[in-house]
């Protein structure tokens, strides 16, 4: 039997500023009281080093980081780089840049594994499109980059899988719980062919649309081992229910 812990992370996207960063401490000393999970905030790159040191022991990360290990990259973020500024995570693969920064499935792998070398705790995203989910080609496009989005081995860090299906993100729409149910089943299947037992232990998170008042259902589902929150972690009022929500399940 294998007990995974429950994890939430907040991906704040392109929002937040110092200002926000006051939203942690409640946040923090929810997610103490509330016990049994782990909670993680992305904020942009910009925000990391600053909302380390007001995080009260919340995990930090970063929302991307670049495959090389430095260079000639205008623009670009390393993994040592959000190490340094007192990052533990990093989302690579968010459906938002696979679209706007045309991120192929090998290289949101080559992202992962540096995140995972660098010690990271490193969240691939994976998730199908409304067009995908209505030619009932949701299973095999998400199959597919789980395949190739993730890496083969890895010896620090932890890897985890975020399911986000794309028409749920932002929309309010959330996927079913039979829909998160079978894709979640059919994820686990995936990683305990590829990685035996260790594919057990991975968490896998749903993502789009995890409000308050659908995080108990979702976290109800088998194979769900938290949450990647958009919009309602970008406030305490929004993101504690959630947390509690997960520390309950
Ligand atoms: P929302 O929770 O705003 O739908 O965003 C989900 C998401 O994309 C998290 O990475």
């Amino acid at each position: 039997m294998h007990v995974r812990r429950k994890l939430v992370a907040g991906n704040w996207k392109m929002n937040g500023s110092l200002g926000q960063l006051s939203e942690l401490q409640p946040i923090a000393e929810a997610a103490k009281a509330a016990g049994g999970v782990d909670v993680a905030i992305c904020p942009p790159f910009t925000l990391i080093a600053p909302a380390v040191t007001r995080s009260g022991g919340l995990m930090i990360g970063a929302q991307d980081c670049h495959a090389e290990e430095s260079g000639a990259h205008t623009g670009a973020t390393s993994a040592a780089m959000i190490k340094e500024a007192g990052g533990r995570m990093a989302i690579v693969g968010h459906s938002e840049r696979r679209a706007e920064q045309q991120e192929s499935d090998a290289a949101v792998r080559a992202k992962a594994q540096r995140a995972l070398r660098h010690g990271l705790v490193t969240i691939v995203c994976v998730g199908e499109s409304a067009i995908d989910r209505a030619a009932g080609d949701h299973l095999p496009v998400v199959g597919r980059q789980v395949a190739e989005s993730l890496p083969d081995g890895w010896e620090d860090g932890e890897l985890v899988i975020a399911y986000e299906p794309i028409w749920a993100i932002g929309t309010g729409k959330v996927a079913t719980a039979a829909d998160i149910a079978e894709m979640h089943t059919a994820i686990r299947a995936d990683l305990v062919r590829r990685y035996g037992d260790t594919g057990m232990r991975l968490r896998i998170l749903y993502g789009g649309s995890v409000k308050a008042d659908n995080a108990a259902e979702i976290f109800a589902v088998a194979d769900v081992d938290g949450a990647l929150v958009g919009g309602a972690s970008l406030t305490a009022a929004q993101f504690v229910p959630i947390i509690e929500a997960a520390s309950k399940s």
